[in-house]
């Protein structure tokens, strides 16, 4: 059985004072969710402040990116250790965002997933095609092209320590959501695809939905065999929204 897991990723936002109300609303209502696995992925700036107001809950949290390099002259970088120095447990690696404005290849992605790993981080792999894949029905190889290039550098078995979030792009921030038919027919073919190098793996990888996921939608999503949780960008911003989703899976 794959425990769901909800992360929210907060992007570029909060303040100080914000977070603090955030986090507070977050840790009053997570006695009501029982059966997900729960993350925030957080601005690096932040790190102390949610490491300080989450440490002894159960509430996990994490990077929204991590540097390939170790320490030295990368000026505006953050490595793995300083993600694990604020005791940190996930980076995401590969979102959109990343790929699309600031020219992250595969291979860098690759590379990322694999740095995040051996340092005892759970790196959460964002895929994911465009609007003008989708249309023109490339959307698997997207996605396939995307892990196999994880595989070819750290091999199948390290899908298993990572977790794998995929988030159609036409559906990030635009309130447009993947019907769960629609994202369910991607998770199995993503699931077979992955099967078909390791069965196990396939079985174990948890691979969550993010997209426009909210309080209105999630349940539906979260009901469908092969979505494992959700990576919730907006939603994860208002607490009230945030645990409602939360408390979604059965
Ligand atoms: P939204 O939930 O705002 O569409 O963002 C999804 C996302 O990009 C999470 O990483």
């Amino acid at each position: 059985m794959r425990k769901p897991i909800i992360a929210g990723n907060w992007k570029m936002n909060g303040s100080r004072s914000s977070i603090k109300e955030l986090l507070e609303g977050i840790k009053a209502g997570m006695g009501d969710v029982k059966s997900a696995e729960v993350v925030v992925c957080a601005p690096a700036i932040y790190m102390a402040d949610v490491s300080e107001q989450l440490s002894g809950s159960n509430v996990a949290w994490g990077g929204q990116n991590l540097s390939t390099e170790a320490k030295g002259a990368f000026t505006g970088e953050t490595s793995a250790d300083m993600l694990l120095d604020f005791k940190s447990e996930y980076v995401i690696v590969g979102h959109s965002e990343r790929r699309t404005l600031y020219g992250e290849t595969d291979e860098l992605v690759a590379e990322k997933f694999e740095v995040a790993r051996k340092a005892g981080l759970t790196p959460i792999l964002c895929i994911g095609e465009s609007l003008e894949e989708r249309e023109s029905g490339v959307t698997i190889d997207v996605c396939a092209r995307q892990i196999n290039a994880v595989i070819e550098k750290s091999g199948v078995k390290a899908l298993a320590e990572g977790v794998i979030a995929y988030e159609p792009i036409w559906a990030i921030g635009t309130g447009v959501t993947a019907t769960p038919e629609q994202a369910q027919e991607t998770h199995a073919a993503i699931r077979k695809m992955i099967a078909e190098k390791d069965a196990s793996v396939a079985e174990q990888v948890r691979i969550q939905y993010g997209g426009s996921m909210n309080a209105g939608n999630a349940k539906e999503l979260l009901a469908m065999e092969d979505i494992d949780g959700g990576l919730i960008g907006g939603a994860s911003l208002k607490a009230e929204d945030f645990l409602a989703i939360c408390t979604a899976p059965a």
